[in-house]
This record gives structure tokens, sequence and C-alpha cells, in this order.
């Protein structure tokens, strides 16, 4: 009799057992919800995270509009980020990209340094990076590529219209030079084109660089500092010296000039302007004389952008440098063949 009841007693614990179990992974499953990226609707898009640099310039809006038009052209989903002019900002936002398991990560670096440890994690995490517009120093295996300009043609374009444009000059041509930002691949690169075709002319002196930062209020500023310290009004000097040319590197900081010298009454119609980017109001100061060279820089990247997001999600190779197509604009030429910039 005590064998029975025994028996039922080591059941009736199996059966009970057998339900609690069944139960815990009935209520653990029920509601388990799948990570955002894994969803049904968002495994059919592509999903791409975009870090921007922020909008310090009509450029750089344009730039983005730019990537959000194709990404929506391509039904490509974009996880955006604007790190107003914050490196801190872009590491943050690849690394929520990585959480989140976006397919491609693209970013704007706005300087050259500090990338390896978040491209690292990119990687293991096994999310290809494509760098678009500013270019690393980085181990390359680190990222799939590169889309963007080439910094050192477009430096090589405006130097190469100095030497056309002072052809007859004996020299010194005083040069003034206005950078970008610090430390970013762009600025080192449409520095370096410049120099390199100037250096076979010992005439073109490089009198003076300064950082503006590619901000319309330094370029702005920096044109007060040199007017009010040199209190003439038939051109703009530097300790002393007349600037024969102004190179700047791009069209925010030479409008910035442009305010300073038209608010200050300078005459400047024998200063040699050449600028960067051709955005529409350079392009208009060009046709009233006010800048002699504007050369392109392309912020239309969108449409290459998602071919090659495209090409890189369906597990092919993309090239190590896809440069966009730019051209240049001179006072030599006829404005009325000038199609609208967009930007
Ligand atoms: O990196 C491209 C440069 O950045 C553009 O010339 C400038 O306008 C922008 O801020």
């Amino acid at each position: 009799m005590k064998a029975k009841i025994k028996k039922i007693q080591f059941f009736s614990s199996i059966i009970f057992l057998a339900t609690v179990a069944f139960l815990l992974i009935f209520i653990l499953t029920k509601d388990k919800k799948p990570t955002p990226a894994k969803t049904e609707e968002h495994s059919e898009k592509l999903i791409l995270g975009f870090s921007q640099i922020g909008s310090e310039s009509a450029w750089r809006t344009r730039n983005t509009q730019s990537i959000f038009e194709a990404a929506a052209e391509n039904d490509i989903q974009i996880l955006f980020d604007d790190a107003q002019q914050k490196q801190e900002n872009q590491l943050k936002a690849i690394r929520s990209f990585i959480v989140y398991q976006v397919d491609v990560i693209a970013f704007v670096p706005i300087v050259e340094d500090g990338w390896d440890n978040v491209l690292q994690e990119a990687k293991d995490a096994g999310i290809p990076v494509i760098l678009v517009d500013r270019q690393i120093n980085a181990d390359p295996s680190l990222y799939a590529g590169f889309l963007g300009e080439d910094g050192l043609e477009e430096g090589r374009r405006a130097a190469r219209f100095l030497v056309k444009k002072c052809k007859n000059s004996k020299g010194p041509v005083n040069i003034y030079e206005m950078s970008g930002t610090e430390n970013s691949s762009v600025v080192r690169d449409r520095a370096k084109g410049f120099r390199e075709i100037l250096s076979s002319d010992s005439k073109f002196k490089i009198i003076h660089s300064e950082d503006g930062d590619f901000l319309r209020s330094r370029g702005k500023e920096i044109a007060e500092n040199l007017i009010t310290s040199s209190h003439k009004k038939d051109g703009l000097y530097f300790e002393g010296q007349k600037i024969d040319a102004v190179y700047s590197h791009n069209d925010s900081m030479t409008l910035g000039m442009l305010d300073s010298i038209e608010a200050y009454g300078v005459q400047t119609k024998d200063t040699i302007i050449i600028s960067v980017d051709a955005e529409q109001k350079s392009i208009d100061a060009l046709k009233e004389g006010k800048l002699n060279c504007v050369v392109e820089c392309n912020p239309n990247l969108g449409p290459m952008l998602m071919e090659l997001v495209r090409k890189i999600a369906a597990g092919q190779e993309i090239p190590r440098v896809t440069y966009n197509p730019e051209t240049f604009f001179t006072e030599y030429d006829d404005f009325s063949s000038y199609q609208p910039r967009g930007y």
C-alpha cells in the first residue's frame, strides 16, 4: 500500500514540475519583442546610420538634403544624427548605430584623427562603414571606402587660376589664406594642392594662413580685423603688406569677408579673390565682379552614397575611393551658360 502511495506521489511531482516548466516557458516567450532592427518592417528596408557634422554652411545643408532625398528614392531608411560640430557627438552616434544594428554606417568625419576605436567596434559588430566628404587617419581595413571630393584637385584648380591671372605680374604676389576646420582632411588637401602648383614660381608668397572654421561669422571677423588694424580703404592689408590675393577654403567664409569689405567700404577690385564650394550666392558674387574664381565642391553625394550602400549590403566590394565630379567657374566664363546651383 505504502509503495502504491509513493508511486502516486512521484508521478504527481513529475506532472507538477512539467506544468511549472511549461508555464515558465510560455510566460518568458509570450511578450518578448524582437529588437527594433529585426522587426518584420525593418528587415525589408535597408537601414543606414548617418552622422552629419552639422549645418555650418549652405553647402552642408545641401549635402544633408541630397542624402535624405536619395535615401527616400532608394527606399533606404536613415537613422540620422547631427553632431553639432563635435567629434564626441559623432562617436556617440556611431555607437548608437552599432547598438541598433543598422545595415551600414556612413559618416562625415569632422576631423582626421580619433576614429580607430569606434571603427573597430563597428567592424567587430560586422557593420560596414563608408566615409563621406572627408577622410581620416586610420587603418584602411577599418572602413569600406570613401566617397566625396578631391580636395587636392580643388586646391590645384584654385592655384592654376591664380597662376593664369598673374602671368604678367613680376611679383611678389602676396596671398592671404582663410582655411577651414583645423585637422580636417579637406583643409589639409586644399592647402596642399594649392601649394603644390604655386611652388614652381617663387613670386607667389603665402603671407598668412588663418583658421576661419568654414564659418561666415569667422570670415566676417577676419576681414574686419584686417581692415580695422590697417586703417586703409584701398585694399586689404596684413601686417603692413598689401594682400594681392585671397584664397578662401569655402564660400561661407568668403561671403563673410565680403560682408565686412562692403560694410567698411574697402576697395577690393584689384584683389584677386578665390573661393571654394560654388554656392549660388558666391556664383552671383562672381558675376558681379566681387570674386574672380570659384572652385566647385559638389555636395550632391546622396545618389552615389545609396549606390554604395546597396552594393555593400549585397555583399559586394566598393571602391576604396569614389570622387564626385567637380568643375570650376571663373571671371573669364560665359555666365549665360550657368545653370542654377540649387544651394
Ligand atoms: O568638407 C566640405 C566643406 O565643409 C565645404 O567646403 C564647406 O562649405 C563645408 O563646411
